[in-house]
Parts: structure tokens; C-alpha cells; sequence
């Protein structure tokens, strides 16, 4: 150790003297020496290490991006550092390495060392778009412990090892983007190979140039792989009918590479298959049957070399469909009507072809069409124009060749469009910013951490529907919060899908808080990108990430005098910390008491001890009503998302970029201080995650107001009419029902006081990223414009079509009114219409369609087309579904089951279709109160009040 520059004064000496024995200590104890030893060899001569990387003592000191355990080092993840410089041998060292992310510097380069096959505790080894080189070593056969291995986007050549058949625990196997060549390995007597990878859920191989054929022993029923990528390589032979009896896959991608033959006619066994590519080949045969592959959303099959074919029946039967490539594949005949009335079908391309006769579209052609490509077909007519907004392209048919004059759609287009213009929106004045800063969506000037966000297999088309953009946006947001990464904005742009079938498109991640991200917030970044901690949505898998480098931390570069003064300066501020440590604990607990009492804002009447104790608010926050305006750019008519008899609704982004949805009650509904306190207090009680959790509220300068936590997929009811784009299959609406049910049941029996919600209806059940079911709304009956105050008057209040007729009747509120609601929106589940609708009532529509006696109960004619499609054996627990759904719905609360019985019966179905409704056990108690129909009509044999139809909200005000 170097001490020059101490030792004139006294008092240095003495500070240099406890500088070197803190420090000392520190390197010995903390940092196991083979360790220490290891990382220094390896790092010697690296450009760009963090700058702390300079004190001895890497597990003591804290050298960013490294943790331990004990004395020895387990983690390092240098993420987008810029790194320039080469892996050695001395890594090997590092043997009780667990996780090891270099990803994203592109200046690491050279070979991976053989004798990385030493970490015997690896778990994790990340090395996305850096610039290695070279073969990837046989020894990494020998990480036993391996789960993720990412090596995707370098310049690794040769071979697919063999001996990462050994690697048993092997989840996530990425390769892609390299230049492997040779073929697939499979195993063969001693020598291993892929196929015994029966563990790992991802093969991620495209863009190599992998040859030979795809061996049939590859694939077999023990797998359990979701994602198998060989895109853009070049492979030839057929696909093996083996592939079929891989029964988890939702992703095959064997699209541009050389292979022929004809594809296995077991391929429709694939039931989970979401995307399917198999374009740019030289495929032979007819077009596959898909029959059956019911949650199918992307198809491509183009340019193959397929025989003539009729327009096959899967082009109306696969309901989940969204794009449908099918350029020149041989396809004959009439395209059925039916197929433009998919619900959310976006792209049709099916130019070169023969299709013939008249083009005929279902009037109801789908709500997301965008491109319709027919080019170069036979259509000879086109009877009615499409009603809805979207390209049809028809050049090149005989329908444009019959007349001398312009006909419309007969212009011809050769470029699809791949690019999208959606930009993250902003709700604020965008700043103009110094020096290299950027403004986010939050409107903040900073320099954020860049990338590209790229899709593998996106299952929409639609570039020009900006709600997949944003509801990515949200999600990535979202997850980076709960996460606490300090990340105050996402921003999306520049989507386009290039030639490889990639999407892909610009992310910005802006820090929170201060301009720029330190360190240990890019690694972690990083590292949540790069090893797929973050989870987005079906929609979005799987992607990839690869990101710029980030070099914009605070300060400039520091000398190595400078490290020494600063430490000196540190171990001084440490001593004087700890003498200080109690006082200061001290002042800090009086100075957040103090907070606390200042942001109250109920302080100045609770201290008049008329209205009891300081509210309990348990983790709601208190806003100020400046802090809202400015969130919802004053309240703007833009960020307005909603209204009701309550107020409105207005979306907002907190400063620490949290989304939230802010309920401003209107003036004249609003209650006294004490009621509105009362009814805070309840509802910051209740915690469920099927209930939307409640952030805050405000109550200043005369408003009242609550903050909650904003929910990205929107509402059942915008599923199930098709506008928000979340698609809902049946297993999926058992597990909404039960999500909902639960949360309502938590309602009813669990909390304390017990809530009636009063206002149960498809647009207050929101879906989450997850698509878990939020009931929202609840206590909100009880909070606005329901100025109750316990005599005189009640107010029947609900929704019409979802009202409870007993309570109608007698103003007598149970719990049994929700359940009645609750019922209502399952048989929306069931049929996807509103309660009322074209004067009709839903409970009347089932009742008199249904036929016990029959398969499905004979509701065919009134179910949602979406389910229709599915075959009887996909919808478990049908029929008895519809019975609870009508058990709610009966007109006596006496004969209605109670929530808790709802939750039993659905999760029971549940587990008749093979899911696992990860049942909480609830106790299930329930007291009802009997009610007679006297003073009131029913309010569903009023013919008068079903033409208002279900959107108006319904007040009865009734004297006692
Ligand atoms: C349309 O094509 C089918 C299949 O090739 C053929 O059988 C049919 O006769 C054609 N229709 C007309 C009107 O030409």
C-alpha cells in the first residue's frame, strides 16, 4: 500500500494512521484473497470500470456491481459500462461466482476462457451484445448449475456445443444473433445433446447459421419447452412430426431458412400456440390443418412452395387470430365472410394467390382491421364496401381489370407498412433542456438510459394501435417501481418491424428523482432486461433487450490521489457518524413526527378531540390539492379518463412516476370532514390483490379527493366488447370470475366493517398487467354523492341492468345485492353483451334460450362468438358456470348463493379444467336479512326504464 502524500502534520499522520487501519481491516476481512486476487488480475487493464474499482476491498468497500456472500464475491453485473478489454482465465478463480452479467459492452471481446466451466456455482451468465468471439468452449457443459445462459447478439462461430445437453437445470437457453454454424446437436450414445434438455423452457437460436436438417430426436412429449426460435438460419429437410408432441409450446419460429417438404399433419396438436412461423421456406404439400390451435393470434406461412389449396376452414374457426400472412401459398377458392368478423384480426396478407369470386365481408368486420392485401388474386367483385376504416389492396385482380374508369382499392402497393409513428405520449409542458438532456413523458429534464426493446414473436400487427405500445409503456413502468429501481418515466418510440420479423422499437428509461442513473441503477437495470426479470405481458414474448452504453454519472473522473482523500474525508465522516448515530436517530424520529403532524390535514379539527384519534392511514399518502393539479396538467379535459355521479376521473403521473387514476368528487356531493376521514380510514384497511389498492387522497382547499393506483389493461367490459385489445378465453374468465369474486367476497366477509360495494358491473372489474381481476369502486357508494345521513331518505343507487330488483323494491341492502350484480356480469362472461341491450334483459335472453337437457345447455345462438369457437372439451365447467351465474341472478337474495359459495363453485370448475385456482381459504359466514316486495315495481318488467339502456346510473330516492 502506497501512503506518500501522508505524514507532515501530526494530525495527518494521526488520520492517515486510522485511514490505512480501517482500510486494512477492511481488504482483510472482507474480500476472501483468491477472490480479490482473481477480480483484479481479470480486470487489469479494462477501460471504463466504475470508479470506485480502486480501493482494495471489493465486498467491503462495496465495489458497485459486485456483491458477496461472506467474504466471497457471487455476483457481478457490469451492465452498459462501456467496458472495453477481454475475459482471461483468471475468472475461473472467482469460484464461488453465482451470477455474472457483462451484458451490453460491446468492447469485451475475444474468447470465452475454457476454465469458465470451473464456476461451478454459476447460475447465470449473461454476456448479451458484447463482442465475444470465437468457439463457445465445450466446458460450459460442466455448469451443472446453469439456469440462465444468454450469449445472444456477440460473434461466437463454430458449433452449438453438445455438452449443453448436460446442463439439466438450463431454463433459458439464448444463442441467437452469433454466427454458429454446423448443426443441431442431439444426443447420441455418451455424447449429449439439446434433446435431453428437458428442463429448459427457451431455445433461442435464430439468426445463425445453423445447416443440416432439424433431427426428429430433438423434440419428444418430456419436453417442456414454450419458445423454440431457429429463425433465419439455414436449415434444410422437413420439420419432424416430433415437434407436434411438444404439447407446452406457445412460440415456433422456423420462418427463412431453407427447409421443404411437408409440414406434419400432427402440427394442430400445438393447442398453446400463439405464433406460429413458418414463412420463407420451401415447404411443399398442402396448407397445414390449424384446426384446433383455438389461441393461435399469429400466423406466417408466405412465400412456401405449398400445392393448391381451398381456403381452409381454420380461416374462420380460429377466433384469436390478429395476423394472417399467407402470400403466395397456393390458396384457392372464395374467402368465407366469416373470416373478416375475427374480433381482433389486424393484418390480412394473402396477395399472390388464387382466391376468387366476389370478396364478402361480415358487416361486423373486425373493430382492429388495418391492412387487408388481396393483390394479385381472381377476385372478380366486391358486392359492399367494407364498412370500417382499414387498406384493402385489390390490384391485380379481375374485379380492377373490368373497368376503364378509377375503382377504388385497385391501386397497387408494393410496401407494407412496418413502421409506426407511436411516441409515449406526454401530459405536461415539455421543458427545454440543457446539454445533452432529454425530457421524458414525465416532462423532467434527464439523461435516461437507452436501448432497443425487440419482440421475437409479436402477436400483433397493428403498428398503428397505439394501446399495445401503451400498454407495454405501462407494464415496464410498473414493474420497474415494484422493483424499486429508481426509474421515474418510460418512453416508447420508433416501433418498426424489420426484415427478420422482429419488432422492434426505442426505449428511453428515465431516472427518478435526480438527471441522470448512478451505477448501481444501470447494472440493476441491466440485469432486469438481460436476464427477463421483467415479465411483460403474452403479447409481448419473447423479447429481447439490448441497450447503449450509459457514461452520464454525476461528477467528472477522479484521480487516484483524489480516491485516497476522498477515503480519508469518508473514514473521518464515519467516526464523527457513529459518535453523532444516537442523537441523530433521535432528531429524525422527532423530525418525521413533526412531518407527519404538518401533512395531516385533519390535525386542525382532531386536535379539538371532538372527532377521536388521529386518523389511521395505513400506507395512504396525503396530496396536496397542487400536487394533483399539476399531476393531471390541472385537470386537464386530456387527462380526464372517466366520470360518474361522484365526479370524474383523471389520470395522473405521480413525481416518482407512479400512475395513478384521481376521483375528485364533485362540489355538490361531497360530505363533512368527519364522514369523509371515517370513510378514508375504511378504506385504506382494506388490502387485496383483487381489489384496486388505494394510494392516497386529498382533502385541501375545499376538495375531496382519492388516488389510486392506476390499472393498465382497462376494464372486463372494454375486453369483452373488444376495445382495449386484452383477449379473454374462457379459462381466463373463470380465472377473472374467481379473481373478482374474491375480492368481492373479501368485501363481504372479511373486512371490518363489511363493505357493500353497490355498484358490481363489468366496467368496475379492471384487468392488471396480469390480467388479474381489480374490483375498483368499492366504498365509493358510501364515500360520494351519497350525502346519507341515516334518516329520512335512502337512495336505491347502482347501475340499471345489474341492480338488484328485491333491493329496488325495498330499499333493503345486503350483501345479496352485489351478488345479484356479481351474477349479471358472469353471464356478460358468458354471452359478451351488456345487461340491456336492443331493449332486451340478459337474464331473460339465457333463461329463455337455455335447454338443460342439451350440450352446453343449447346456448349457442346467445354465447359470445369467441367462446363458439373454442371446442366443448376447452369449456370446462360450462354449464355449471351458467347455473351460479343464474343462482346469483335469482330475484329473491334468499336464494342466491353468498360470495364465498361463488369463490367455491369457480375454483372447483377451475380445477376440472386442470388449473390450479391457488385456492385461499376463507371463512364463510353470511347473514341475510329477509325483504318483501311490497311498495316498488321490479325494475326489469318496466319496459319504460330498459330503453334508457344499462349506461345510465339509476338514483331512486324513497322517503321512509
Ligand atoms: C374458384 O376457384 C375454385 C377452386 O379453384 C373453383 O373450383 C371454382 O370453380 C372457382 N370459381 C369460379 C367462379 O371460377
Amino acid at each position: 500500500m502506497k501512503v506518500f502524500g501522508c505524514g507532515m502534520m501530526r494530525l495527518e499522520i494521526m488520520l492517515c494512521l486510522a485511514f490505512i487501519l480501517i482500510h486494512c481491516k477492511h481488504s482483510v476481512a472482507q474480500t476472501h484473497s483468491q477472490d480479490y486476487g482473481a477480480l483484479i488480475s481479470l480486470t487489469t487493464g479494462w477501460k471504463n470500470l466504475p470508479e470506485g474499482w480502486t480501493g482494495g476491498d471489493p465486498c467491503g468497500n462495496g465495489w458497485e456491481g459486485v456483491t458477496c456472500i461472506n467474504t466471497r464475491i457471487t455476483t457481478i453485473t457490469l451492465a452498459s459500462m462501456g467496458i472495453v478489454g477481454q475475459l482471461t482465465g483468471d475468472l475461473a478463480s472467482l469460484s464461488k461466482l453465482q451470477i455474472l452479467d457483462l451484458s451490453y459492452n460491446k468492447g469485451l471481446t475475444g474468447s470465452l476462457p475454457p476454465n469458465i466451466g470451473e464456476l461451478y456455482e454459476l447460475t447465470t451468465l449473461i454476456l448479451i451484445g458484447c463482442g465475444f468471439s470465437g468457439r463457445i468452449p465445450d466446458s460450459i457443459g460442466n455448469l451443472r448449475k446453469l439456469v440462465y445462459l444468454s450469449l445472444n447478439t456477440n460473434s461466437f462461430t463454430g458449433e452449438v456445443p453438445a455438452t449443453i445437453g448436460n446442463l439439466k437445470k438450463l431454463y433459458w437457453l439464448d444463442l441467437s444473433q452469433n454466427q454458429l454454424s454446423g448443426s443441431i446437436p442431439v444426443s447420441n450414445g455418451n455424447t449429449p445433446g439439446l434433446d435431453l434438455l428437458v428442463n429448459t423452457n427457451h431455445f433461442h437460436f435464430g439468426m445463425n447459421q445453423l445447416s443440416g436438417t432439424i433431427p426428429p430426436k430433438l423434440f419428444s412429449s418430456d419436453m417442456n419447452l414454450i419458445h423454440v426460435l431457429f429463425d433465419n438460419n439455414k436449415l434444410t429437410g422437413s420439420i419432424p412430426s416430433t415437434l407436434g408432441l411438444v404439447q407446452t409450446l406457445e412460440a415456433v419460429r422456423f420462418d427463412r431458412n431453407s427447409l421443404s417438404g411437408s409440414l406434419p399433419s400432427n402440427l394442430n396438436n400445438l393447442t398453446n400456440m400463439n405464433e406460429l412461423m413458418l414463412s420463407n421456406n420451401a415447404f411443399t404439400g398442402p396448407v397445414p390443418d390449424l384446426t384446433g390451435m383455438n389461441t393461435l393470434i399469429n400466423v406466417d406461412m408466405s412465400n412456401n412452395s405449398f400445392s393448391a389449396t381451398d381456403v381452409p376452414q381454420w380461416f374462420s374457426t380460429l377466433r384469436a387470430l390478429t395476423t394472417v400472412m399467407m402470400e403466395q401459398t397456393g390458396l384457392q377458392g372464395k374467402l368465407p365472410a366469416e373470416f373478416f368478423s375475427i374480433p381482433q384480426l389486424q393484418t390480412v396478407v394473402l396477395r399472390n394467390n388464387h382466391l376468387n369470386e366476389s370478396l364478402d365481408f361480415d358487416t361486423s368486420s373486425s373493430q382492429q382491421l388495418q391492412l387487408i392485401d388481396l393483390q394479385n388474386n381472381s377476385i372478380t367483385s366486391l358486392p359492399r364496401a367494407p364498412s370500417s376504416n382499414f387498406t384493402l389492396l385489390l390490384g391485380d385482380n379481375p374485379y380492377c381489370k373490368n373497368s376503364l374508369t378509377a375503382i377504388p382499392y385497385c391501386n397497387n402497393q408494393q410496401e407494407l407498412d412496418s413502421t409506426s409513428s407511436y411516441l409515449t405520449p406526454v401530459f405536461c409542458v415539455p421543458p427545454s433542456c440543457t446539454s445533452g438532456m432529454t425530457s421524458g413523458p414525465n416532462c423532467k429534464c434527464a439523461y435516461p438510459y437507452t436501448g432497443f426493446f425487440i419482440l421475437r414473436a409479436p402477436s400483433f400487427s397493428a403498428l398503428g394501435n397505439p394501446n399495445y405500445f401503451t400498454r407495454l409503456q405501462q407494464s415496464l413502468l410498473h414493474s420497474f417501481i415494484n422493483m424499486s429501481l429508481p426509474v421515474g418515466a418510460v418512453s416508447l418510440s420508433s416501433a418498426s418491424t424489420d426484415s427478420f420479423g422482429y419488432l422492434t422499437m426505442k426505449i428511453q428509461i428515465f431516472p427518478a428523482g435526480q438527471d441522470y442513473f448512478n451505477r448501481t441503477g444501470v447494472f440493476s437495470l441491466g440485469f432486469v432486461l438481460s436476464n427477463q426479470t421483467y415479465k411483460p405481458s403474452q403479447d409481448f414474448e419473447p423479447y429481447n433487450f439490448l441497450a447503449d452504453d450509459y457514461t452520464h454519472f454525476g461528477g467528472g473522473q477522479k484521480s487516484h490521489t483524489g480516491a485516497i482523500v476522498g477515503a480519508v474525508v469518508a473514514s473521518i465522516a464515519l467516526l464523527l457518524l457513529l459518535v453523532c448515530a444516537g442523537g441523530y436517530a433521535y432528531y429524525q424520529k422527532k423530525r418525521a413526527e413533526q412531518a407527519t403532524k404538518q401533512a395531516n390535514p385533519f390535525d386542525a379539527w382532531d386536535s379539538q378531540g371532538a372527532y377521536g384519534d388521529v386518523p389511521q392511514l395505513k400506507g395512504a399518502r396525503f396530496f396536496t390539492f397542487e400536487e394533483l393539479r399539476k399531476c393531471t396538467n390541472g385537470f386537464s379535459e386530456y387527462n380526464c379518463v372517466g366520470a360518474g355521479g361522484y365526479g370524474k376521473v383523471y389520470k395522473g403521473i405521480l413525481d416518482d412516476g407512479l400512475i395513478v387514476a384521481i376521483k375528485r368528487s364533485q362540489v355538490g356531493s361531497m360530505q363533512g370532514s368527519r364522514e369523509f376521514k371515517n370513510e378514508i380510514e375504511l378504506l385504506s384497511r382494506v388490502h387485496h390483490k383483487n381489489l384496486v389498492k388505494l394510494v392516497g387522497f386529498c382533502y385541501d382547499q375545499g376538495e375531496q379527493m382519492l388516488v389510486y393506483e392506476y390499472i393498465a389493461n382497462g376494464t372486463v367490459l372494454d375486453s369483452l366488447s373488444g376495445t382495449s385489445g386484452v383477449q379473454l378465453d374462457w379459462i381466463r374468465r373463470l380465472m377473472v370470475t374467481l379473481g373478482s369474486a374474491r375480492g368481492l367476497q373479501y368485501l363481504h366477509e372479511l373486512a371490518d366493517p363489511p363493505i357493500i360495494h353497490r355498484d358490481i358491473k363489468s366496467n368496475n372489474i379492471l384487468l392488471d398487467d396480469r390480467l388479474t381481476a381489480k374490483v375498483a369502486d368499492f366504498g365509493l357508494s358510501r364515500l360520494f354523492g351519497d350525502a346519507d345521513k341515516g334518516y329520512v331518505t335512502t337512495q336505491v343507487k347502482g347501475t340499471m341492468g345489474y341492480l338488484d330488483p328485491e333491493y329496488f323494491m325495498t330499499n333493503q341492502l345486503t350483501e345479496k345485492s352485489d351478488v345479484f350484480s356479481f351474477g349479471v356480469v358472469m353471464l356478460e362472461m358468458v354471452t359478451a353483451r351488456r345487461p340491456i341491450q336492443g331493449g332486451k334483459y340478459i337474464v331473460k335472453i339465457v333463461k329463455t334460450a337455455m335447454d338443460r337437457e342439451k350440450d352446453m345447455y343449447a346456448l349457442h345462438e346467445v354465447m359470445d362468438p369467441m367462446l363458439v369457437s373454442s371446442s366443448t372439451t376447452q369449456l370446462v365447467g360450462f354449464e355449471r358456470y351458467v347455473d351460479v351465474a343464474l343462482k346469483c341472478a335469482e330475484d329473491s337474495g334468499i336464494d342466491r348463493p353468498t360470495m364465498g359459495e361463488v369463490v367455491k363453485e369457480i375454483e372447483t370448475i377451475l380445477k376440472q379444467a386442470g388449473m390450479n385456482p391457488n385456492a385461499d381459504s376463507m371463512p364463510v359466514s353470511q347473514s341475510y336479512e329477509g325483504a318483501d316486495g311490497r311498495n316498488s315495481h321490479h325494475p326489469y318488467t318496466d319496459d319504460s326504464l330498459l330503453q334508457y339502456g344499462m349506461s345510465v346510473p339509476l338514483t331512486k330516492v324513497v322517503t321512509v
